[in-house]
């Protein structure tokens, strides 16, 4: 005999016999909102009134047990209970409390179980703690009874990274009791009623000892120091791990306090704001509408751009046909095809039974009719208009009514290309960038004719392939390479005026980037840039300051950064030094332009490259190439390296104000009334009071 009481809409109560089963029903993911907390603090409290229960097992409905707290409610007013208090009463019940772990327990969701006195795993669950990817640390126990149960190492690690945790290797770590396979309230019955029979033994961790490891603690926060420095929470994760060794109630204390510290700060919002947009830039209307199907894909071009291609369709189990001109370019391109599927292998990206399966997906061809009948071609030849338009014609006579054919061309005209055919409705850009295989971005970049079908197919593959779809529109340099076009200028200025590459690069380093810009650009080969620039000269406004001088130096040198061992820097096995004929070109062209360089700060420097970049950024949204701020933020956080926890430029523009940022460019201008000039769109945000973020919203 079963039934059931509803202590709230999302959770409720089934007895059997002497067992209660919770049960959590918060879709999608049952986060623990306000509900959801108060109501397993209800339920537990109920039982343990009533006294009659020998047993309780938590479990959730629907795909997956709970995801964590839910995200939703940060930075709004908080409602209690709070969940650190709710995990205590659980943890404190008289009665044994066991849970049923499915899909991904994540963070307060795994904490949950954690606070339980026995976790049972279903196959295929994975547990993490990935508060930290949100600028947080687990704080409500994870940092306490994480270390309890596995260790100091072994909690400190999971915490630092916020990986996934598979469930053997949970089994194996201590942190859940059992595997099983089933549904979960049937595992949740038959556990509950094992741990009345006594066959599942139960324990309180707050119980456990945590066995001390200072050696692992001190390690950790001086490799923390050196190597993220910039970042508030990892070192906050350290203290409140170490924190574990003290009574479990005072332990919780200073958790609480580093995960308060932790909530109050830009990191958490800008880490929160990627984390929200990179699931709402494709939740667009076109990209929901019916997609063509895509099972066979041709990709023309076996460089680089064209094997990374190929590898990302193929790892995503689609077939594909590569067509090269020359058999030595399609030999090129199998190898670099079949290098990047070994490498995926090692990343653990690709089983490595699945390898040769996987490259026997690929066909190549020399002949642009084995195209016939692929649903998609995407074509990744050089970037001349010319051999494009060529391309573009010979495949509207050979491939299958319907097909779609893509451009991956980072800047030219989808529009004069889709010209060239008798379907343009077909024709599609889709900018991938390098490699391709590992960088999430795609930019979709939408022409006049472009079928609704063929912008939902282009998401639907982005969604295919793992990437972050973004809707763009025709422009030169669509969303990314557009804006980046503008603001590597500022570098250069920088450089002229008085500072060193070197210290543009630390400055923005220290911002946060991976790697200053004239790194990007050694590792990019600087003949990329020298070449767009000679191919603009013709038509380059003489009003413009040229930003070019220093770098036409040192290609004209035959140095096009890391390839050829010399560029901004000398490059000698491991060894990065600045390149010292770098300065003289440096010190030359400041000559010639008749240039006095003064000091910059660091500061400075970040101020001015920044605000170089939301200009351009503000322009992108004000002329609808790029839909809203939000679409702009996860291109440069998913293609161009901006760091995650500034939240992309125009979650960073927010943070300044376009008052401040109107006054900024208004000062700068009073050098170059050229190159700085205030977008109407911050203009406008400044004299309302509003922010990109306010637009997002509207969106
Ligand atoms: N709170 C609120 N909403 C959440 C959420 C959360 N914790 N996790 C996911 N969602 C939402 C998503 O925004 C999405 O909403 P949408 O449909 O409106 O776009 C929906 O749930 C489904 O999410 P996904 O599209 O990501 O679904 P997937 O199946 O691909 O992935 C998941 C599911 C693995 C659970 C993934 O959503 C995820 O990683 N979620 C975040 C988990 C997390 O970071 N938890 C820690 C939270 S902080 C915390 O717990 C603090 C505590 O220590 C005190």
């Amino acid at each position: 005999m079963s039934d059931t009481i509803a202590i709230n809409d999302k959770i409720s109560i089934e007895r059997v016999g002497d067992v209660a089963l919770i049960r959590i029903d918060n879709p999608p993911v049952n986060a623990t909102g306000q509900a959801v907390r108060q109501g397993l603090q209800d339920a537990i409290t109920q039982i343990n009134a009533e006294g009659t229960a020998k047993a309780v097992a938590i479990y959730a409905a629907g795909r997956t047990f709970v995801a964590g707290a839910d995200i939703r409610e940060f930075g709004k007013p908080f409602v209690p209970p709070a969940l650190p208090d709710v995990f205590n009463i659980i943890e404190a019940s008289a009665i044994p409390v066991i849970s049923v772990l499915h899909g991904t327990a994540l963070g307060g969701g795994l904490e949950l179980g954690l606070s339980t006195h026995a976790r049972i795993g279903i196959e295929g669950l994975r547990v993490g703690l990935p508060e930290i990817l949100l600028g947080l640390l687990p704080g409500a126990g994870g940092t306490q009874r994480m270390p309890r149960l596995t260790g100091v190492p072994f909690a400190l690690e999971m915490i630092l990274s916020g990986r996934q945790v598979p469930a053997k290797e949970a089994l194996e770590a201590g942190i859940i009791d059992r595997l099983e396979s089933g549904d979960p309230r049937e595992v949740a019955l038959k556990a509950a009623q094992d741990v009345i029979a006594g066959t599942l033994k139960t324990r309180r961790t707050d119980q456990i000892a945590v066995v001390p490891d200072q050696a692992a603690l001190d390690q950790t926060a001086a490799h923390l120091k050196k190597t993220q420095s910039h970042l508030y929470s990892p070192h906050k994760c350290v203290e409140a791990v170490a924190a574990a060794v003290l009574p479990m109630a005072e332990g919780l204390k200073i958790e609480r306090a580093a995960f308060m510290d932790c909530m109050n700060t830009p990191q958490r919002a800008g880490l929160i704001h990627a984390f929200f947009g990179e699931r709402a830039v494709s939740n667009i209307p076109e990209a929901k509408g019916p997609a063509r199907d895509i099972t066979h894909v041709g990709v023309i071009g076996g460089g680089t751009m064209g094997s990374g291609i190929a590898t990302a369709c193929l790892l995503a189990g689609l077939r594909v046909t590569l067509v090269e001109v020359a058999q030595d370019g399609l030999d090129r391109g199998i190898a670099t095809i079949t290098g990047n599927l070994d490498g995926a292998v090692k990343r653990g990206k690709l089983k490595a039974d699945k390898r040769d399966s996987t490259l026997a997906m690929l066909t190549t061809s020399l002949d642009m009719g084995a195209l016939a009948d692929v649903d998609l071609v995407i074509e990744a030849v050089f970037e001349d208009m010319g051999v494009k338009k060529d391309i573009f014609g010979k495949l509207d006579a050979i491939c299958k009514p319907g097909a779609i054919l893509a451009s991956n061309t980072s800047y030219l005209d989808i529009n004069e290309i889709a010209a060239v055919t008798s379907r343009p409705q077909d024709v599609i850009g889709l900018h991938f960038f390098s490699p391709a295989h590992v960088m999430r971005l795609l930019e979709i970049v939408v022409a006049d004719k472009t079928a609704p079908d063929v912008v939902a197919s282009g998401f639907a593959l982005a969604k295919k392939l793992g990437k972050v779809g973004v809707r763009a529109g025709v422009c030169d340099g669509f969303i990314g390479n557009r804006i980046l076009a503008h603001y590597s200028k500022t570098a250069s200025y920088l450089v002229l005026d008085g500072a060193t590459p070197q210290q543009v690069d630390s400055a923005l380093e220290g911002f946060g980037f991976a790697m200053g810009p004239h790194k990007v650009g050694d590792l990019a080969g600087l003949d990329i840039g020298w070449m767009t620039r000679k191919r603009k000269a013709a038509t380059r406004d003489p009003k413009e300051r040229y930003a070019g001088a220093v770098a036409d130096r040192i290609c004209e040198e035959g140095w096009f950064g890391r390839k050829t061992g010399k560029g901004y820097y000398v490059y000698e096995g491991k060894d990065i030094t600045p390149n010292l004929a770098v300065d003289r070109f440096i010190a030359e062209e400041r000559e010639k332009a008749g240039i006095t360089p003064r000091p910059f700060t660091d500061q400075e420097i970040v101020d001015r490259y920044m605000t170089a970049m939301i200009s351009e950024a503000a322009r992108v949204v004000e002329d609808g190439t790029a839909r809203r701020p939000l679409d702009v933020d996860m291109v440069f956080l998913f293609g161009y390296g901006f760091p995650r926890h500034r939240g992309g430029p125009l979650h960073y523009a927010d943070t300044i104000g376009a008052a401040a940022l109107v006054a900024r460019i208004k000062d700068y201008a009073k050098e170059d009334a050229t190159y700085w000039q205030v977008p109407a769109l911050l203009e406008k945000m400044a004299a309302n009071g509003t922010s990109f973020a306010d637009m997002n919203k509207e969106a």
